[in-house]
């Protein structure tokens, strides 16, 4: 059984939220942010199995604070009182603090910055991962954000730039220094993108330079890839990202696994098919019809990629525009269906 005391100590000890581990705290096992996925819906179905901690899709600050509905709608809509951390994204330290302070207000358990983005159109806006170029001013927008909020900022990115610039140790002392609560490490470079595997063991790194809770991400799919990362890495905790896509059970099983909390139940058969229902059910209420069934359509896919039998019926529930016929085909899946346990 993996300790974490120093996160727990340090991070999060004023929130309780979330699954407990046996001697009552939460597990270091938490939703990475996945833009256009991890919306509420999916967070709610993810802290229904157990999550230590579930962060919202990234928000741009400016357009936040300046009330562009759809950035605003995404956080406003997106909070619950079970603790989710909300991602701002940006490169202005003004922006970033209001933005802070908003989403706080709203009732945000921590507020993440993300510097960890590899998209162009981010990082052209010198946003995201670019800020590991320039830790001055990467540090300003720290300072700005730790200023303007009341609780904890946490601070996710990348092993830096490229392999000429592995400067995540430097940015995570300053950070610390700076007053950030943790640091979540996706163990590739910025010029990675997604290619190759992450890289846990240049986590260690990191978590040498500082005394704040780290987190290791990328790559991390069960209870055997996050021992794994811990073990390479050294640190205190987990983040998982796509390896819950189709799995929403999957960070509860590795808090389960390696962390002393209650063991999920997972849903088989009918109440397998049940809870896909549910899933779509959500998302169809919370972003309406039309578009609710456009962005549903991920999810089911990731469902049935494993699901004997329902090769015949996929194509009909990947293209079905209708809501209530989607339900019905379904309905029609082989229920005999165990999801190999992630
Ligand atoms: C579709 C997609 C969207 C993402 N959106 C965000 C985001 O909004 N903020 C962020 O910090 N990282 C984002 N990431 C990166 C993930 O949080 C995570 O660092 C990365 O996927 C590696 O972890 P994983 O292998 O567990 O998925 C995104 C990744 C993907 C694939």
């Amino acid at each position: 059984m993996l300790q974490c005391d120093i996160w727990w100590e340090c991070t999060v000890n004023k929130h309780e939220f979330g699954i407990r581990m046996s001697d009552g705290r939460n597990p270091p096992v938490f939703l990475a942010p996945l833009a256009g996925i991890t919306d509420l819906p999916f967070r709610n179905l993810v802290q229904s199995f157990g999550a230590g901690l579930v962060v919202s899709e990234m928000i741009a600050s400016q357009e936040m604070v300046q009330a562009r509905p759809s950035a605003r709608a995404r956080a406003a809509l997106g909070l619950n009182d079970r603790g989710t951390a909300v991602q701002i994204a940006g490169r202005d330290a003004y922006w970033m603090a209001e933005c802070a302070k908003l989403c706080a207000d709203q009732g945000a358990a921590m507020i993440d910055i993300n510097m960890g983005c590899p998209a162009k159109k981010v990082t052209n806006g010198y946003s995201g991962s670019a800020l590991m170029r320039d830790l001055d001013h990467a540090l300003s927008l720290i300072e700005a954000v730790v200023a303007a909020v009341d609780v904890p900022v946490t601070l996710k990115t990348r092993l830096g730039w490229d392999d000429d610039c592995l400067n995540a140790p430097d940015l995570a002392r300053r950070a610390e220094d700076a007053g950030i609560a943790h640091i979540t490490i996706h163990g590739r470079t910025r010029c990675q993108f997604y290619k190759g595997a992450a890289d846990w063991a240049a986590i260690r790194a990191v978590k040498d330079a500082v005394s704040i809770p780290v987190y290791a991400n990328g790559d991390i799919v069960d209870a055997a890839t996050a021992r794994r990362a811990l073990t390479l890495s050294g640190a205190d905790g987990v983040m998982v990202g796509r390896g819950a896509q189709g799995r929403p059970w999957t960070l509860a099983l590795i808090a389960a696994d390696l962390f002393g909390a209650p063991r999920p139940e997972i849903p088989t058969g009918s109440a397998l098919i049940d809870m896909i229902i549910g899933h779509y059910q959500a998302m169809i209420s919370f972003y309406g019809r039309s578009l609710g069934a456009k962005c549903a359509r991920k999810h089911l896919g990731w469902y049935l990629d494993d699901w004997p039998g329902a090769q015949p019926l996929r194509r009909a529930i990947l293209t079905e525009p209708e809501p209530d016929n989607v339900i019905r085909l379904l309905r029609t899946l082989p229920d005999t269906v165990e999801l190999a346990a992630a």
